[in-house]
């Protein structure tokens, strides 16, 4: 199916987000390996969330209320995980795949899991490597970088391990191990990511510290469970944030949406790029900071943004191009290689998409160089089944002259089912 877009005035009024997906995920799974119950509050219902629990039933963990308000996760305890009687499915969920292979590594079992056809295609060898350093044993028929992996149960060992690549996903399977290895685990990084996993391991009694410039988790700490209410997704309020202010009548307010540091790089960075944007009525649940965010139209400046702000914008660099596809000068993004290997070739797809709708820009190794403002016209462009490319790509035809087709739009449902009629509703 193919979705026809064409350009609005602006977008108005108050809208709530669907709960965070890397928060979500969390939440399930650290609920699964902690002792008692835990309630999760606005959980983002959707594919890449449902993997992980449907991973997690299969490996006899009770979840109740997916698909409702409040999903219930009855926590088996740390060593309370049994072996699954099948192949575990992580869909097309990186981070189902990623921090379940880490959680799987110190079992008294061995597991399988897999995942879709794009999944199957991206690297493993980052959570693999650390892992195996650890005493844990994991092959596959392709070899140990790609999906379908084996992960035999084994004896662990906490180790000190610096990432070459800034990514939540490897630091949290490597803390997820490193709960049920001997000793203290240790994780740096080139440059901060996102914290989630930390902060609810340390909600949920978990011992956990930051020094030395990275995170270390002790083995063998049980967790409790906790009420845990997970805030708007950031990554979603990007495309409204971004259409509100590329539009000429625009006023928006997004209630309650997650604030956390690791998170909001492309809200720095419309900022700097003189985006009319505030916070309001700030809160902290559970460590995380929630806020709601005011944005209204606004012209933009040209920016540079560097490899220390890419892990706290990962997801929003194609919307973050559509931005700057308006924004007066030479916008760069430089240390951005880690697109390449998401959903799909992101800095490729990102660039081939806008310059067929007019926008002057290329990209390069490991990032972008946009040169605006330059006016879109529609064109049919190509999602390539990621769904943060067809939402950017949604934005790009509500600013362009004339009609936008995307193609399968129905990807979007893994992290945003009804985002198109929460853009018409808000347009005006
Ligand atoms: C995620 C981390 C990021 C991000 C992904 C979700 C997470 O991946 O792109 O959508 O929940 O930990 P990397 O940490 O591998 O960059």
């Amino acid at each position: 199916m193919s979705l026809t877009v064409t350009a609005i005035n602006g977008l108005r009024g108050e809208l709530t987000m669907p709960g965070d997906k890397s928060i979500s995920h969390r939440a399930l799974m650290l609920g699964a390996i902690a002792d008692g119950e835990t309630h999760i509050d606005n959980f983002l219902n959707t594919g890449d969330c449902l993997s992980t629990a449907a991973v997690l039933r299969a490996l006899g963990v009770r979840i109740d209320g997916v698909g409702e308000e409040v999903v219930v996760v009855h926590g088996a305890g740390l060593n309370g995980l049994r072996a699954a009687e099948s192949v575990l499915d992580a869909g097309n969920s990186a981070t189902t795949a990623r921090l379940m292979t880490g959680l799987l590594a110190g079992q008294s079992f061995s597991s399988s899991i897999t995942g879709d056809e794009s999944l199957r295609s991206r690297p493993m060898d980052r959570v693999v490597a650390p892992l195996t350093a650890m005493g844990a044993q994991i092959s596959g028929p392709s070899g140990d970088d790609k999906l379908p992996l084996t992960i035999t149960g084994s004896a662990l060992q906490g180790i000190k391990y610096d990432t070459p690549v800034a990514s939540a996903q490897i630091k949290s399977a490597l803390l997820l191990a490193g709960l049920y290895a001997a000793g203290r685990t240790t994780v740096r990084e080139p440059y901060p990511s996102r914290d989630h996993t930390e902060r609810m391991l340390e909600v949920m009694g978990a011992a956990v510290a930051a020094e030395g410039g990275g995170v270390t988790v002790t083995g063998g700490t049980t967790l409790t469970g906790t009420a845990i209410s997970v805030p708007g997704d950031i990554s979603s309020a990007a495309f409204f944030i971004v259409a509100a202010i590329l539009t000429a009548s625009s006023r928006l307010v997004i209630r309650q949406v997650g604030m956390n540091s690791g998170r909001i790089g492309l809200l720095d960075v419309l900022k700097t790029m003189g985006a009319p944007i505030t916070y309001d009525a700030m809160t902290i649940k559970n460590k995380e900071p929630r806020a709601d965010i005011i944005v209204t139209s606004g012209p933009l400046r040209a920016t540079t943004v560097s490899a220390e702000t890419v892990p706290r914008l990962v997801d929003e660099i194609p919307i973050l191009a559509v931005a700057a596809t308006q924004a007066i000068g030479q916008t760069s993004i430089k240390g951005a290689a880690e697109l390449r290997v998401k959903e799909s070739d992101r800095l490729s797809v990102i660039t081939a998409n806008l310059r067929s709708m007019g926008a002057k820009i290329r990209e390069t190794a490991d990032g972008l160089v946009i040169k605006g403002p330059t006016p879109l016209h529609g064109a049919a462009v190509k999602s390539l089944g990621d769904h943060r490319m067809a939402m950017a790509m949604i934005v790009a035809g509500v600013i362009a002259a004339g009609e936008t087709v995307i193609d399968n739009e129905a990807c979007i449902d893994i992290s945003f089912p009804g985002f198109e009629r929460m853009l018409t509703g808000a347009a005006v």
